[in-house]
């Protein structure tokens, strides 16, 4: 800079500088002090909207029909337990029911104590419904049998070692009733086209690393999805029956099963939406040596049985918009 050594640049910098620099430090620290105070703004309305909820979106005041919790169980009484008394707290939830498929039926002490659990929430008109589904051979299956006399259309399938929040699952709730004949979840999974066999069209499934690499999903999986009944009534009795015989011989893919039929019925892509996810047990099968292996052969074994590949990908991600403060 030529000015720099002379007299006048430096009183420049003595006149302007600390000036300019001191309102330019003043408005970063304005901006570090507003970020964080909207950063803890959007904690505490979060944190808030749980709490009084009903304060500013009573739902209640809408007759809706809400929707039925399948939740499938298999010797891990205690989780059951947890998970029920967690969802009866969430509004919406209509009825509870059981899957069970030991052969012992439920203890008269747990069926006591879950109705007790479940009438401690049936206060005023809200009645909630509890139903044991108690099946005598142990089939993957039975967590899709039809349910007869269920009020509501919407049925939340669920593993008894997931927890979500009732806000979670609320959102989820609003993302199905605006689309009803889709199947709308929190763990999405994909497939993709392996051409790495040319003659036969051989398919890939990814996992939640797949996912989160190619941001795309074409399945989300029932151990946490809403989707209507009908299709409870459709996997046991349209769904090709080798698709049923392959799941119950085997214990496994299901999930995958229902993907198929919902995206076989729709032609559509499901629905991913955000959640917390907390997981209570321990692990579970996807923990499993040769996991993605068995889902792969399943996958290639559907496409077969529908003789075309039904699953469609998406991109799209539904989040709860109080909790990005990013526009
Ligand atoms: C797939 O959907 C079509 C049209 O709804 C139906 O005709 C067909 O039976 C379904 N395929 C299977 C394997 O369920």
């Amino acid at each position: 800079m030529v000015m720099r050594g002379s007299p006048l640049g430096r009183r420049i910098r003595q006149l302007s500088l600390p000036a300019a620099g001191s309102v330019k430090i003043k408005l970063l620290l304005c901006c570090c002090i507003c970020f964080t105070l909207i950063a803890l703004a959007g904690r505490a309305s979060t944190f808030m909207g749980r709490k009084h909820r009903n304060g500013f979106s009573d739902r209640s005041s809408v007759p809706r029909k809400g929707y039925a919790i399948l939740i499938n169980t298999w010797k891990r009484n205690d989780l059951l337990k947890k998970s029920i008394s967690h969802y009866i707290s969430c509004s919406g939830l209509h009825s509870v029911h059981i899957v069970w498929s030991e052969p012992d039926p439920p203890s008269d002490y747990l069926v006591k104590c879950i109705d007790t659990i479940v009438r401690s929430e049936s206060k005023g008109d809200r009645r909630i419904e509890l139903k044991f589904d108690i099946n005598k051979e142990d089939s993957l299956n039975n967590r899709f049998k039809e349910i007869k006399d269920l009020e509501a259309d919407a049925v939340f399938s669920i593993d008894d070692d997931v927890i979500f929040p009732c806000s979670s699952v609320e959102l989820a709730f609003d993302v199905w009733q605006s689309a009803p004949d889709t199947m709308v979840g929190f763990v999405p999974r994909m497939h993709w086209l392996d051409k790495s066999r040319n003659n036969m069209r051989h398919y890939g499934y990814g996992g939640w690393w797949s996912v989160w690499w190619m941001g795309q999903y074409s399945m989300v999986l029932s151990k946490a999805a809403f989707f209507h009944k009908k299709y409870l009534t459709m996997y046991t009795n349209e769904m090709p029956a080798s698709v049923r015989e392959y799941v119950a011989r085997n214990r496994n893919c299901e999930d995958i099963a229902m993907s198929f039929l919902v995206a076989n019925a729709t032609g559509a892509p499901p629905v991913w939406v955000k959640g917390k996810i907390f997981e209570i047990g321990t692990t579970g099968i996807s923990s499993l040596g040769g996991h993605n292996e068995r889902r792969t052969k399943c996958v290639n074994r559907f496409a077969t049985e529908y003789g075309k590949m039904p699953l469609v990908s998406t991109s799209m991600k539904v989040v709860d918009s109080r909790n990005t403060w990013f526009w």
